[in-house]
């Protein structure tokens, strides 16, 4: 008591007890409720990952059905957001717009603001589930000047996803099971990766009782940084500029080793992770596999792929234990599936959703009190007032 010990950053902190993701930085191991990420990336949908992370189980059979019609019930958004959709400017950013979506539908959906029972958290966590890829649908086709649309209910939860995106006027969307499956599987990893930034944000909002949508809208914002989820969008133009400028990895290399130049090797290093990322493991197959099953030739693959190699041989990122993260070769699927380089965070955020839930929820249950750190004060000691005509 009295003695307060400051760790910048929280490096060695822990802020919460939680069941929910168990994540072994020296062994590069992740696990949701208990199941490898590998074993859930290869046999799950997205859509029995999220009941599992939020819940606590994966869910039967009739469970994942009546989650699934609960989540279609509201997968509908009050027309007058489309208005304020259509107010954005087309440039804007699409995190900027998801997260004021989000922060909105509290405005439209006022019931989900206060949620003491497990019935209200469990209205609350449906609504968002359904209305959310609307949102991110809406977010990309005001981009592009396509009508705000709907999905339909008698398709899986992430083929619905990619028809609210692709579907255009006159051309009905054609089902891919390529796209269906990437998709799942990169949504899958992301979905949640304990006390990160976003997480933490989502959990320390929601411990003063603040609603669940404006939690998901300040952990949105925290997902938009390049250091955290923003640097997939880094990434890809990072490997754009590596590209535009001839190729020279050696000379990005060398850049990211100058503590005089600002530049970082994006997609590279984690907080936690000083090992090889599990994820990164996984979707740096899933890429070669997309792009061969898409018959797309990307030459930023191979860019990525010096890069790492590289990077793994080197002495610098060797002893730092720098290994390619989740980051590193998500974009390089979502421009193989068409999306484009600025929605790749908000792709992130759609992934995440379920793990900021979880960990609202469990933050929740567990009564734990409003997050509030103490400071150690360096500022000047006690003053008298001179008034303004007197400095
Ligand atoms: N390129 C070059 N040097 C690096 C990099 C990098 N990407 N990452 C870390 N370092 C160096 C850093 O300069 C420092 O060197 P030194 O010990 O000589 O001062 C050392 O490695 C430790 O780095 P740190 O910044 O103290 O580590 P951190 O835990 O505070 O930061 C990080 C972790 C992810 C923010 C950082 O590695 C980074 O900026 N990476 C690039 C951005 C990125 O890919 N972010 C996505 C993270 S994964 C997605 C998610 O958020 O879940």
């Amino acid at each position: 008591k009295g003695v307060i010990t400051i760790d910048p950053g929280y490096k060695n902190t822990g802020s919460c007890e939680s069941g929910v993701t168990f994540l072994d930085g020296e062994q590069g191991i992740l696990r949701y409720r208990g199941y490898s990420i590998e074993e859930l990336a290869e046999k799950a949908d997205f859509l029995e990952v999220a009941y599992l992370l939020i819940f606590g189980e994966l869910p039967t059979k009739a469970q994942n059905e009546k989650f699934h019609e609960d989540i279609k019930a509201e997968a509908v958004v009050d027309e007058d957001v489309k208005k304020i959709v259509e107010t954005f400017p087309r440039s804007a950013h699409p995190m900027g717009v998801i997260a004021s979506l989000t922060s909105a539908l509290t405005a439209f959906n006022p019931s989900s603001v206060n949620v003491d029972s497990e019935e209200d958290m469990y209205r609350a966590i449906v609504k968002i589930l359904g209305k959310f890829p609307v949102l991110v649908a809406w977010t990309l086709r005001r981009k592009q000047g396509l009508p705000l649309n709907y999905g339909s209910d008698e398709i899986g939860y992430v083929e619905n996803i990619l028809k609210m995106m692709f579907e255009k006027p006159n051309h009905p969307y054609e089902q891919n099971k390529v796209l269906i499956n990437a998709l799942d599987k990169l949504l899958i990893l992301h979905a949640d990766h304990e006390q990160n930034c976003s997480t933490s944000t989502v959990r320390i909002v929601g411990s003063s009782h603040a609603g669940l949508f404006a939690s998901l809208s300040a952990g949105i914002s925290a997902l938009w940084g390049p250091l955290h989820g923003g640097a997939n969008q880094a990434v890809l133009e990072m490997l754009e500029g590596i590209k535009a400028d001839g190729g020279d990895t050696k000379k990005y290399m060398a850049k990211a080793k100058d503590k005089n130049d600002p530049f970082r090797l994006m997609g590279f290093g984690h907080r936690v992770y000083k090992n090889f990322d599990p994820r990164a493991r996984i979707i740096k197959k899933a890429a070669d596999e997309v792009l061969g099953d898409l018959g797309v030739q990307d030459p930023i693959l191979d860019v990525a792929k010096g890069l790492e190699k590289e990077a793994l041989e080197d002495s610098y990122f060797v002893d730092r234990k720098l290994y390619p993260n989740v980051d590193f070769y998500s974009g390089i699927i979502y421009r193989a599936m068409g999306i484009p380089t600025d929605m790749f965070t908000v792709m992130f955020a759609l992934g995440r959703l379920p793990g900021w839930i979880a960990q609202w929820r469990e933050m929740r249950l567990r009564k734990e009190p409003i997050g509030r750190p103490r400071q150690v004060y360096i500022g000047a000691t006690e003053r008298k007032f001179v008034p303004i005509e007197e400095r």
